[in-house]
């Protein structure tokens, strides 16, 4: 088991004039989620129909906004990125789901957990990012017995409660994001224990009681945490 300390980052504020990424850098932006409507009205304007398709589906209220909101802000970000419009930028999608722009050597992960949405952006492959609001409500032994390794979800039952909860989403976190480098999405194994000698693990707090994790390559040595919205 792999067990990083999480780390309290400086979230820095919306800069005037747009980040330059360097090959050995990660930026990790969040954002809120719970926007006025004014906000919702702009982010929506720059998705394009499949997207609209896709958020008139959900069936509350709320659900469909945090997902314009959420989408919107990607295609922002990303049109910052490649000096584009946001609404001009055309998602691809694998077999498995994961979104990327084809034919741009920009790579990027997306999560959002109830209030929040985070991004991971950078030149490299293999970005993988996850977010989870912290939860007292699970059956966590049960949960992690058909998910975790052996070695996680016995080490998680000798711990007391607090310690429990948290290294729980610690680990959820790190192999959901491990399981969005990859991009194998839901028949990836997350039983399979994410190490450190494979890639770079970076887990951090989003917020109060939002705990996640970056997955990137090795080779990254720069990671920049910006507040957008
Ligand atoms: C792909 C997956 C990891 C998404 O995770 P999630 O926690 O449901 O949702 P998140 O908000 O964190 O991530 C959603 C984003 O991931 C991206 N995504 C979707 N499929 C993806 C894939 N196959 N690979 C990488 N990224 C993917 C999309 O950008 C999506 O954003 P969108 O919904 O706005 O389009 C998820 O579908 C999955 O396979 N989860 C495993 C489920 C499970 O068994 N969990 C048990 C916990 S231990």
């Amino acid at each position: 088991m792999n067990i990083v300390a999480i780390e309290s980052v400086v979230w820095q504020k919306t800069p005037a004039v747009f980040p330059s990424l360097a090959a050995n850098a990660i930026h990790v932006w969040r954002t809120p989620l719970n926007l006025s409507a004014d906000k919702i009205h702009i982010a929506q304007s720059v998705l394009s129909p499949d997207e609209i398709e896709r958020a008139v589906k959900f069936k509350f209220l709320m659900h469909q906004q945090k997902f314009i909101v959420a989408r919107g802000t990607l295609r922002y970000l990303l049109g910052q990125y490649l000096a584009q419009s946001p609404e001009s930028i055309v998602f691809q999608y694998t077999d498995k789901g994961k979104p990327y722009i084809a034919d741009q050597s920009i790579f990027f992960s997306v999560s959002h957990s109830n209030d929040w949405a985070t991004y991971s952006i950078g030149l490299v492959e293999k970005l993988g990012i996850d977010v989870e609001k912290i939860r007292h409500d699970l059956t966590i032994a049960s949960i992690a017995a058909r998910f975790f390794s052996a070695d996680e979800s016995q080490h998680l039952q000798t711990l007391p409660t607090a310690q429990k909860t948290q290294l729980f989403f610690h680990l959820w976190t790190c192999k959901e994001a491990f399981v969005k480098a990859t991009g194998h999405g839901l028949t990836e194994s997350l039983s399979r224990e994410v190490h450190q000698e494979d890639c770079l693990i970076t887990p951090f707090y989003l917020a109060d009681n939002y705990i996640a994790a970056l997955i990137s390559p090795t080779q990254i040595d720069h990671i920049q945490f910006w507040n957008y919205g």
